[in-house]
Order: C-alpha cells, then structure tokens, then sequence
C-alpha cells in the first residue's frame, strides 16, 4: 500500500426526510443564501421545503438560482458579488453536482481578496491546490447522485471554453443530506449518469496496478458490484427506495478519498472526457462511457494485472484465457453501460474522426499530456484511444 494521509470532515445526514435537520445544521442567526440550479428544485419543491426549514430560526435568506449544468465562472461570479456585499455568513446549495462545485467557487472566490478582479485565475491550478487559505463555510442539499461533490474537495468549473478541476482543502462541504427520495423526480438520463459517473470513479482507482491495498480493492469491488445490481432497477423503478438508496451512498462513497486513498490513480477518462464537454457540450458521464473501454483496450497490457483482478472479482468471468478474461470483462462493461441507456462509441453522439484532433487540442493546451497511473498516456496515446472510441 502506498503512504497517504485521509481527511474528510463532511457530516453526512442520510435518509427520508432528513431536509428537516437543516434548522440544526444551519447557523441560526445568520445571513444565508441559498445557491441552486436551473430550476428543478422550484418545479418538485425542494427549494420551498429548504426556506421552511430555515425560516424556523431568524435568519435572512438570499437565493440565487441558474447555476447550469457544467457551471460557468461568468455565471457564479453573479453569487460571488451577493456575498460579498452582503456579507453571507453561510451557503447552502440544492441540487447536483454542478450547483455544489458551483457553490464550492463561490465560497472560494467570495473571501479570495487578493484575487479581486482576477478571480478567474484561481480556475487554473487544475491538480494543485489553489493557494487560497478558507471558505465561505457552506452544506448541501443533494439532488443528483453521481459526481460525490457532496463528500470531497474538488469542484470542475468552465469558463465557457476549458473545463478544469479545482481542489482545495477548504472546499469539503460542512454537512450534506442525503435524501433519496429528493432523487426521485430526475429523468432516466440523468440517474444513468449518476450510474456511470460513480462505476467510472471507483474504476478510476482500482482498475491501475496492485499495490496490496486489500481494503481499497474490496471496498472497490462492493461498490461496483452494488452499481451492477441496482443499475438498471434504479434507472427503470426511480421510486424504489432501496435501491436508489443504494446509489446515492455509492456515489458519495466512491469519490470521498475513501477508495483512493493509498493506491494509484489513473483519471485518463475523466481528464479526456472533460474535454469531449467542453467541446462538444456533452454530458460528463457519457463522455466517460465512451472513453473508459477504449483505454481498457489500448491500455490491457499495462493494466493487465487489475483489469484480470476486475474480471474475476467484479464479473465473475472465470473461464478463457488471460486475454479473452479481459476481453469478456471490457465487453461486459460495455453491456451493463447500454442496459442503462448509455451509449460507448464517440460515433453514437456524432464525434467523427475529424473530431479528435480538436480533443488532442485541448489537452495539449491544458498540459494533459502524460496522463494516467503511469503518466505513460502521451497525446499519441490518447489519439490512439480516441480511435478506438469511434
Ligand atoms: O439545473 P436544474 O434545473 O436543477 O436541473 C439539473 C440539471 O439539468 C437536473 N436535476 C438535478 N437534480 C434533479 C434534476 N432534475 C430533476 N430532479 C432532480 N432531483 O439534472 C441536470 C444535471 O445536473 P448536474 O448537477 O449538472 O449533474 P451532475 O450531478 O452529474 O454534475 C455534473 C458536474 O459535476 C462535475 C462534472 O464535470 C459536471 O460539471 N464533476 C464534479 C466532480 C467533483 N466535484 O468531484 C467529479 C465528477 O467527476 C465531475 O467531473
Ligand atoms: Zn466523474
């Protein structure tokens, strides 16, 4: 096992009706506001439950809405502005992961003095942490089960044309509820993304090579597992409880450095995939179905110990050779991804081969240029990958 060192602070408040828990885990007395998305949370009436709960104790309350998918520095430098001139003392955002990375650069950029005026410097430090010390404290109210923004310190914010990581020390959400059932109304889509989205964590940090780090691969083999059996049920019965249930509590757990803590970390998809939206405004989680098989298959040889470790363990593939293990495992990968809805070829969202060099662009740009576990994933190998994904 490789020498790490684990913090995270979240409180989480998992379950029915736990919204009604916010009046003790906000600050009462206080100047609040409240950070949310495109609408969603006024439609099924989240965002009314929200203000009832915090009007039991006498705070003032300020709302700011339209954060959107994929969230836009223009947009949350609008909420940047309210806290400052009115000095919030607490944030609260309700909804996915775009309102929570969201809200996670508004606590950031609201007290980052130094940077008035630049703050859209601070989206540039990409893997590094960005040198600001504190946070507007903020919780969360989870909508969307996917992203594990609820439970971590990275946020991935967009100033219209790139699409970069921020981490911070600061930015770990002071409590999170975690109620399934304010899951219930998101279309299909979406909870197959969440699906995907979490599957593609976990195999972020284990799909790498063997370090001996029993907890981490088992841990990693549940969760996955757990995906596969309640996948398709939850995206087809979105009001069984338990199973949907079972997908939140996976989705916080697999990206709350719990899983990657001591073992290599490859995140070739994600980095790739941030691109793919970037570019061409698809959805996060697809662009990680198309791209993660495609690095199974160029990359089999290198990965080859866990990607044998995946196939025996998480599918039970049992007969073949070692090739045709994994082989079978990538296939079946695959399967499960289009039992959900979701597509694995970049030609199935209309990426032509034309396409990829505008991808390999982008990563240039952002310096994306020894990816992976191994950092052995060059522009030439992710054009190669790119390929494979047509
Ligand atoms: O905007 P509203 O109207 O609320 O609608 C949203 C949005 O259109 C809707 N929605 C959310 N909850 C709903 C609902 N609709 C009905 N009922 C509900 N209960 O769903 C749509 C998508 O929401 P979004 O927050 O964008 O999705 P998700 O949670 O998948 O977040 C994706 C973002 O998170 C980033 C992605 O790059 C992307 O920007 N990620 C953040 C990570 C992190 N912080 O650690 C890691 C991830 O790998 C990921 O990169
Ligand atoms: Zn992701």
């Amino acid at each position: 096992m490789l020498n790490f060192s684990f913090y995270n602070p979240t409180n989480i408040v998992f379950g029915k009706d736990q919204i009604n828990q916010l009046d003790n885990l906000v600050p009462k007395n206080a100047k609040i506001l409240i950070t949310y998305g495109g609408g969603s949370v006024k439609k099924f009436g989240t965002l009314d439950k929200v203000k009832e709960e915090l009007g039991k104790s006498p705070r003032k309350v300020f709302e700011f809405g339209g954060i959107e998918a994929n969230p836009k520095f223009k947009t949350l430098m609008g909420a940047v502005e309210i806290v400052r001139e009115e000095k919030i003392d607490f944030i609260l955002a309700v909804g996915g992961g775009s309102v929570m990375d969201g809200t996670k650069f508004i606590a950031v950029a609201s007290i980052a003095d130094e940077y008035i005026g630049r703050e859209s410097e601070l989206l540039k430090f990409g893997f590094r942490p960005i040198p600001v010390e504190g946070a507007v404290p903020f919780g969360t109210v989870v909508t969307l089960p996917a992203t594990g923004s609820e439970m971590n310190n990275g946020a991935v914010i967009t100033n219209g044309i790139d699409k970069l990581p921020i981490f911070s020390k600061s930015i770990f959400p002071r409590f999170s509820i975690l109620d399934p059932i304010l899951t219930f109304t998101l279309p299909a889509t979406q909870v197959a993304n969440g699906v995907v989205d979490t599957f593609i964590h976990t195999v972020e940090q284990y799909v790498t090579y063997p370090v001996n780090a029993g907890f981490q691969d088992r841990t990693a083999e549940g969760i996955l597992q757990t995906l596969i059996e309640v996948g398709k049920e939850t995206v087809e019965n979105p009001t069984n409880y338990d199973a949907r249930a079972n997908l939140v509590w996976c989705a916080t757990m697999a990206l709350n450095g719990l899983i990657g803590a001591g073992v290599p970390q490859d995140w070739t998809a994600h980095m790739i995939g941030h691109e793919i939206t970037a570019l061409f405004g698809l959805d996060h989680a697809k662009t990680l179905a198309v791209v993660q098989p495609a690095i199974w298959k160029v990359r089999k040889s290198a990965k080859k110990e866990k990607l044998l470790q995946y196939a025996e363990r998480v599918w039970n593939v049992k007969n073949g050779g070692e090739d045709e293990k994994i082989n079978q495992a990538i296939l079946k990968t695959e399967e499960f991804f289009h039992s959900l809805g979701i597509k694995t070829r970049l030609s199935d969202h209309n990426i032509g081969e034309d396409e990829i060099k505008k991808i390999i662009n982008s990563l240039k740009k952002h310096g994306m240029t020894a990816l992976s576990e191994s950092g052995e994933v060059t522009l030439e190998v992710s054009e190669e990958i790119l390929k494979r994904a047509l």
